[in-house]
């Protein structure tokens, strides 16, 4: 009898991680209905996409600070260089913010604006310091709470220079003073912390593909090397929090995954369902396994640790965490941050071994796209918005139902796109955030939702071509105005709904926010109008970008 029960909680736990229904994907229609009462409603940013202020103030040089300045790494040369002018500006966003009845706002600290080499033993900048200090103040005099990520990509070169970045288990340490550091100055005002944003992209387009700041193509080892070392540096992070400030301050740590969903192009095809499942482990689970359970996904390992066998190398390619890591990495995680854009149909597709391995190869699978799917900006963005609840309810079954704040999701437009009318975003939003609500009357426990983004702002490789603004920022003029989108009265009114009451309302909500954006556009075309005229009279040539209209 106990040899019965013993074997089956045995059993319960090898499946408890398995118990996600691949086969079940219901597509519901709109759902009316409102959020849990204390819902977060906010918008999100980053560092190095909106402060501008690059060189100022004792601001040490970050790697994407480099990167942008080599010739032919940024579509169109373009840099962050001044960006939003969020440095300066941002008295003005924290207006817009309170305009529409933000809960919270994310955004992130330059490591190398607080400190220049990155060491805090060498130099810490008080005027850095003094900047992230005001904005907090301001944020917390207007009930906004501050969501704090510690790291959204911006290393300072100075590491990257002397050690190699992420590819050096130092950082770790690095990593960690600098975060006490920011525990100690502003942890008595900010109770939530995100040590890492997006992880993945770190590690694959920072030290596989290249194409993102330092830009190594370290094919098959760079993305795994860093990816090991950001997870050693989370899980201390946590701790120094757990031992040092959590008692006196009270706040929680988490990271912030992106992901998105991968469904299989036929769910009652076995190897699509699997080759569905290593997309979102290879994904999601590289970074979550270990947090939640200790190490990496078993998939990952199998396929990893055979395919650098087949190569001739004595030993995988994947890292492997001592049992005393393991240990200390499980379990660190208050809350999971969860980013989320789009989805992709998931095939079984063989690489053999051997030639040109990589981080994609080594997952054996192809990536599809319906082309039926609306993909109103970025290249790589679908609106599908079902993957949406997918990812959400996977992440439910798979690590026990932790607590999520939904960190980023939005939608870009296109590069010709001027019109503040965008009534695509409105879709975008509406039936995204729908999906989440589906996903929290299914159970997931998601606390909290974080546009992506509140202003237009420097897109990474891709520049200033992608907009994902609710706020359209005019680059050309160096004032840098800001202009909202039919978007902004659409979220608002969702905010203050907490939700999508019932239908004749959620419907008048689409046309009262198209109302504004007519002439908001006028004052927009305007405002061009005489910055042009302003220019040419002054028999100027550009001295901003003029990028936005190629
Ligand atoms: C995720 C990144 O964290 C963010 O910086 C970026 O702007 C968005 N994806 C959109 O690509």
């Amino acid at each position: 009898m106990l040899q019965r029960l013993l074997l089956s909680v045995l059993l319960l736990s090898v499946t408890a991680s398995e118990d996600f229904d691949w086969t079940k994907n219901e597509k519901t229609s709109f759902y009316y209905g409102t959020f849990p009462t204390g819902f977060s409603w906010g918008v999100g940013s980053s560092a190095y996409q909106t402060e501008g202020a690059w060189n100022v103030d004792g601001k040490g040089k970050s790697i994407w600070d480099t990167f942008v300045h080599k010739k032919g790494k940024i579509f169109l040369n373009d840099t962050g260089d001044s960006s939003c002018e969020g440095y300066y500006k941002f008295k003005d966003d924290i207006n817009l913010m309170k305009d529409m009845k933000l809960n919270h706002y994310r955004f992130s600290i330059s490591w190398p604006r607080i400190l220049p080499t990155g060491l805090k033993s060498e130099q810490i900048n008080e005027k850095g310091l003094k900047y992230y200090d005001d904005l907090i103040n301001m944020l917390l005099e207007n009930k906004i709470t501050p969501v704090v990520t510690l790291y959204h990509w911006d290393l300072p070169q100075v590491l990257q220079e002397k050690y190699g970045g992420w590819q050096n288990v130092s950082m770790v340490n690095y990593f960690n003073d600098f975060a006490n550091l920011c525990f100690e100055r502003f942890g008595n005002r900010v109770k939530y912390w995100i040590t890492f944003n997006n992880p993945w992209s770190i590690a694959v387009e920072g030290y596989e593909t290249g194409e993102h700041a330092p830009g190594l193509k370290l094919r098959g080892t760079g993305a795994y090397k860093a990816a090991h070392h950001i997870i050693k540096a989370h899980a201390k992070v946590w701790h120094t929090y757990d031992t040092q400030w959590r008692s006196k301050q009270k706040g929680l740590v988490g990271i912030s995954l992106t992901a998105d969903w991968g469904e299989p192009v036929d769910v009652t095809n076995q190897r699509d369902i699997e080759a569905a499942e290593r997309y979102i482990q290879f994904y999601m689970g590289w970074f979550a396994t270990p947090i939640f359970s200790g190490d990496y996904p078993q998939v990952m390992k199998d396929y990893i640790g055979r395919k650098s066998g087949q190569q001739g190398l004595g030993a995988s390619r994947l890292p492997v965490f001592s049992p005393q890591e393991k240990s200390y990495i499980k379990g660190t995680c208050d809350f999971l941050g969860i980013g989320h854009f789009t989805t992709r149909y998931v095939t079984l597709k063989n690489y053999p071994s051997g030639v040109g391995d990589s981080y994609f190869t080594d997952r054996d699978l192809a990536e599809l796209v319906d082309p039926q799917w609306p993909d109103p900006g970025s290249e790589w963005l679908y609106s599908v918005p079902w993957g949406f609840r997918r990812l959400l309810n996977f992440v439910k079954t798979q690590y026990g139902n932790p607590m999520i704040y939904v960190t980023e999701n939005g939608v870009s437009e296109k590069v010709l796109c001027t019109d503040l009318c965008d009534d695509w975003r409105i879709k975008y939003y509406r039936e995204y955030i729908n999906e989440m609500l589906k996903a929290v009357k299914d159970g997931v426990n998601v606390k909290g939702y974080t546009a992506w983004s509140l202003l237009d702002n420097f897109e990474w490789d891709e520049g200033y071509s992608e907009r994902f603004g609710l706020y359209y920022v005019d680059f050309r003029n160096k004032n840098k105005p800001r202009y909202p989108k039919a978007s902004v009265q659409f979220y608002k009114r969702i905010i203050s709904s907490n939700g999508f009451p019932n239908q004749r309302e959620v419907e008048s909500w689409k046309r009262k926010s198209v109302e504004t954006c007519t002439s908001s556009n006028q004052l927009l075309a305007a405002a061009r109008r005489q910055s042009q005229g302003d220019q040419e009279h002054a028999g100027m040539q550009k001295s901003w970008p003029v990028h936005d209209e190629v």
